[in-house]
Protein backbone atom coordinates (compact mmCIF):
# COMPACT_ATOMS: atom_id res chain seq x y z
CA UNK A 1 0.00 0.00 0.00
CA UNK A 2 1.55 3.50 -1.24
CA UNK A 3 1.06 6.28 0.64
CA UNK A 4 -0.88 7.97 -3.07
CA UNK A 5 -3.32 4.53 -2.60
CA UNK A 6 -3.95 5.25 0.74
CA UNK A 7 -4.58 8.75 -0.16
CA UNK A 8 -7.30 7.79 -3.03
CA UNK A 9 -8.82 5.69 -0.14
CA UNK A 10 -10.00 8.77 1.84
CA UNK A 11 -10.96 10.48 -1.14
CA UNK A 12 -13.24 7.65 -1.79
CA UNK A 13 -13.97 7.60 1.88
CA UNK A 14 -15.04 11.54 1.80
CA UNK A 15 -17.72 10.59 -0.95
CA UNK A 16 -19.82 9.01 2.07
CA UNK A 17 -19.30 11.76 4.74
CA UNK A 18 -22.57 13.02 6.18
CA UNK A 19 -22.31 16.60 6.37
CA UNK A 20 -25.77 18.65 5.79
CA UNK A 21 -24.76 21.25 8.39
CA UNK A 22 -21.33 22.31 7.56
CA UNK A 23 -20.70 21.10 4.12
CA UNK A 24 -17.09 20.01 4.98
CA UNK A 25 -16.84 16.78 4.35
CA UNK A 26 -13.82 15.28 5.71
CA UNK A 27 -12.35 11.13 4.69
CA UNK A 28 -9.95 8.94 6.04
CA UNK A 29 -8.13 5.67 5.55
CA UNK A 30 -6.22 3.82 7.92
CA UNK A 31 -3.76 1.33 7.55
CA UNK A 32 -2.83 -1.31 10.35
CA UNK A 33 0.65 -3.35 10.27
CA UNK A 34 -1.13 -5.93 8.60
CA UNK A 35 -2.06 -4.13 5.96
CA UNK A 36 -5.76 -3.67 6.35
CA UNK A 37 -7.56 -0.49 5.63
CA UNK A 38 -10.51 1.33 7.59
CA UNK A 39 -12.26 3.93 6.00
CA UNK A 40 -14.37 6.41 7.72
CA UNK A 41 -16.20 9.55 6.97
CA UNK A 42 -17.63 12.52 9.00
CA UNK A 43 -20.89 12.14 10.75
CA UNK A 44 -22.94 15.28 11.47
CA UNK A 45 -25.88 15.28 13.44
CA UNK A 46 -28.81 17.92 14.26
CA UNK A 47 -27.58 18.16 17.37
CA UNK A 48 -24.51 19.71 16.44
CA UNK A 49 -22.10 18.18 19.03
CA UNK A 50 -22.86 14.73 18.04
CA UNK A 51 -20.86 15.32 15.31
CA UNK A 52 -17.89 12.24 14.52
CA UNK A 53 -14.89 13.10 12.59
CA UNK A 54 -13.24 11.11 10.03
CA UNK A 55 -10.58 10.27 11.61
CA UNK A 56 -12.37 8.96 14.83
CA UNK A 57 -15.17 7.14 12.50
CA UNK A 58 -12.03 5.04 11.14
CA UNK A 59 -10.28 4.17 14.47
CA UNK A 60 -13.58 2.90 16.19
CA UNK A 61 -14.31 1.00 13.11
CA UNK A 62 -10.93 -0.48 13.20
CA UNK A 63 -10.58 -1.27 17.04
CA UNK A 64 -14.22 -2.74 16.87
CA UNK A 65 -13.19 -5.32 14.35
CA UNK A 66 -10.04 -6.05 16.64
CA UNK A 67 -7.55 -3.76 15.27
CA UNK A 68 -4.78 -2.42 17.64
CA UNK A 69 -1.87 -1.72 15.75
CA UNK A 70 -1.77 1.32 13.25
CA UNK A 71 1.00 2.66 10.76
CA UNK A 72 -0.74 5.25 8.96
CA UNK A 73 -3.46 6.89 8.42
CA UNK A 74 -4.71 9.35 5.44
CA UNK A 75 -7.01 12.35 5.98
CA UNK A 76 -8.52 14.44 3.14
CA UNK A 77 -10.61 17.83 2.97
CA UNK A 78 -11.20 20.44 0.85
CA UNK A 79 -9.17 23.35 2.36
CA UNK A 80 -6.83 25.34 0.86
CA UNK A 81 -5.03 24.95 4.79
CA UNK A 82 -4.51 21.34 5.34
CA UNK A 83 -7.08 20.24 7.61
CA UNK A 84 -5.58 18.36 10.86
CA UNK A 85 -6.96 15.96 13.09
CA UNK A 86 -8.98 18.05 16.23
CA UNK A 87 -7.72 17.52 19.41
CA UNK A 88 -10.21 15.05 20.52
CA UNK A 89 -9.14 12.47 16.97
CA UNK A 90 -5.10 13.28 18.40
CA UNK A 91 -6.12 11.79 21.75
CA UNK A 92 -8.04 8.97 20.43
CA UNK A 93 -5.40 8.28 17.83
CA UNK A 94 -2.27 8.79 20.71
CA UNK A 95 -4.07 5.85 22.26
CA UNK A 96 -2.77 3.54 20.29
CA UNK A 97 0.73 4.92 19.76
CA UNK A 98 3.25 7.80 19.13
CA UNK A 99 4.47 6.66 15.64
CA UNK A 100 1.31 6.36 13.45
CA UNK A 101 1.65 8.97 10.55
CA UNK A 102 -0.64 11.30 9.74
CA UNK A 103 -0.70 11.95 6.00
CA UNK A 104 -2.80 15.57 5.68
CA UNK A 105 -3.63 15.82 2.06
CA UNK A 106 -6.19 18.05 0.16
CA UNK A 107 -7.95 18.36 -3.14
CA UNK A 108 -5.29 20.33 -4.61
CA UNK A 109 -2.61 18.05 -3.51
CA UNK A 110 -0.74 19.88 -0.89
CA UNK A 111 0.12 17.49 1.57
CA UNK A 112 2.10 17.22 4.82
CA UNK A 113 2.89 14.55 7.11
CA UNK A 114 3.34 14.40 11.06
CA UNK A 115 3.15 11.44 13.57
CA UNK A 116 0.37 10.85 16.00
CA UNK A 117 3.31 11.88 18.85
CA UNK A 118 4.27 14.98 17.35
CA UNK A 119 0.31 16.00 16.85
CA UNK A 120 0.02 15.35 20.33
CA UNK A 121 2.97 15.70 22.56
CA UNK A 122 2.41 14.57 26.28
CA UNK A 123 -0.35 12.94 25.41
CA UNK A 124 -2.31 11.19 28.42
CA UNK A 125 -2.07 7.56 28.06
CA UNK A 126 -1.95 4.18 29.71
CA UNK A 127 1.40 5.42 31.67
CA UNK A 128 -0.09 8.05 33.40
CA UNK A 129 -2.80 5.98 34.39
CA UNK A 130 -0.65 3.23 35.78
CA UNK A 131 2.44 5.62 36.91
CA UNK A 132 4.54 4.08 34.79
CA UNK A 133 7.91 6.04 34.28
CA UNK A 134 9.18 6.46 30.45
N1 LIG B 1 -13.96 17.30 11.00
C1 LIG B 1 -13.40 16.07 10.75
O1 LIG B 1 -14.07 15.15 10.27
N2 LIG B 1 -12.09 15.90 11.03
C2 LIG B 1 -11.28 16.87 11.54
O2 LIG B 1 -10.13 16.60 11.81
C3 LIG B 1 -11.79 18.20 11.78
C4 LIG B 1 -13.25 18.40 11.57
C5 LIG B 1 -15.36 17.50 10.64
C6 LIG B 1 -16.31 17.65 11.79
C7 LIG B 1 -17.44 18.43 11.15
O3 LIG B 1 -18.33 17.51 10.52
C8 LIG B 1 -16.77 19.25 10.07
O4 LIG B 1 -15.50 18.68 9.88
C9 LIG B 1 -16.61 20.72 10.44
O5 LIG B 1 -16.04 20.85 11.69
Amino acid sequence: MTDQELIELAKKARRNAYVPYSGFAVGAALLTREGKIYLGANIENASYGLTTCAERTAIFKAVSEGEREFVAMAVVADSEELSSPCGACRQVLAEFGDRIRVIMVNLEGKQQEMTSGELLPAAFTVKQLRGQAD
